[in-house]
């Protein structure tokens, strides 16, 4: 489990990253062409064929240890004292990889199948015509209780992240007086600033186009 969530970690900062090109003032090209070559690039096709399948193994290992803590512990803890027990986030990893979930398959409903099988209309820069799927993003965020969704689950996602990424290095055993400070402030960083990338996204859609 913490190796597939370290690999969908890095799947998100490209995919925040590459989005940010919708930020830019130039009528969408840049991010049509980033979409153009994300979806047609032979080794990215690859690499996001391996992401569907982390994605499910991932919800899979999640579902299986949820069985088994669950199993573990038919009762519920009488009291809760604060820190002994876990934060809250650690508690509800489950919830928040359902919440997630729900997210994801809107995201990919609104997005990735219509690019993959809508209708989608085309648009041309002078280099041949090409899907114009920042039309799609920016109709789908001008709606403001759409963006309120986004803005949810990137709560979502930054709870499951904040406890996530340091509980995979600790997994993996990387437990070190010197290492463990270091990679506990890199995924508060991680944690925080990759949902904040991703909501500036919908938020400037809607605010400013
Ligand atoms: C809030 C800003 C976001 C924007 C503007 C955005 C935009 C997009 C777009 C346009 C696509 C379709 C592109 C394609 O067909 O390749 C896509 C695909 C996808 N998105 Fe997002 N996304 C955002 C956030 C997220 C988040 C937070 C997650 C995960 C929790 C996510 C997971 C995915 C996945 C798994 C795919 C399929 C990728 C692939 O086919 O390789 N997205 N996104």
């Amino acid at each position: 489990m913490s190796l597939t969530g370290l690999f969908l970690c890095s799947f998100l900062i490209v995919h925040m990253s590459g989005n940010l090109a919708l930020l830019k003032s130039d009528g969408g090209q840049a991010f049509n062409e980033y979409a153009k070559f994300m979806t047609t690039f032979p080794p990215i096709k690859v690499m996001s064929y391996f992401t569907y399948a982390l994605i499910l193994l991932h919800i899979v290992q999640g579902l299986a240890i949820w069985l088994k803590n669950k199993s573990a512990r038919p009762v519920k803890y009488a009291a809760r004292s604060k820190g002994k027990n876990g934060s809250w986030a650690s508690r509800n990893m489950a919830i928040l990889g359902i919440v997630i979930l729900f997210f994801l398959i809107l995201h990919l409903k609104s997005f990735w199948f219509e690019m993959k099988f809508g209708s989608i209309p085309y648009v041309d820069y002078g280099g041949g015509k090409i899907k114009n799927l920042y039309e799609i993003v920016v109709t789908a965020f001008k709606q403001p209780w759409y963006v309120g969704i986004y803005l949810i689950a990137l709560l979502a996602i930054a709870l499951h992240l904040i406890h996530g990424f340091q509980s995979a290095f600790q997994s993996l055993g990387v437990n070190h007086s010197k290492y463990t400070p270091i990679i506990k402030i890199l995924g508060y960083i991680f944690a925080i600033g990759v949902p904040l990338g991703f909501a500036i996204q919908p938020l400037y859609v809607l605010l400013f186009l």
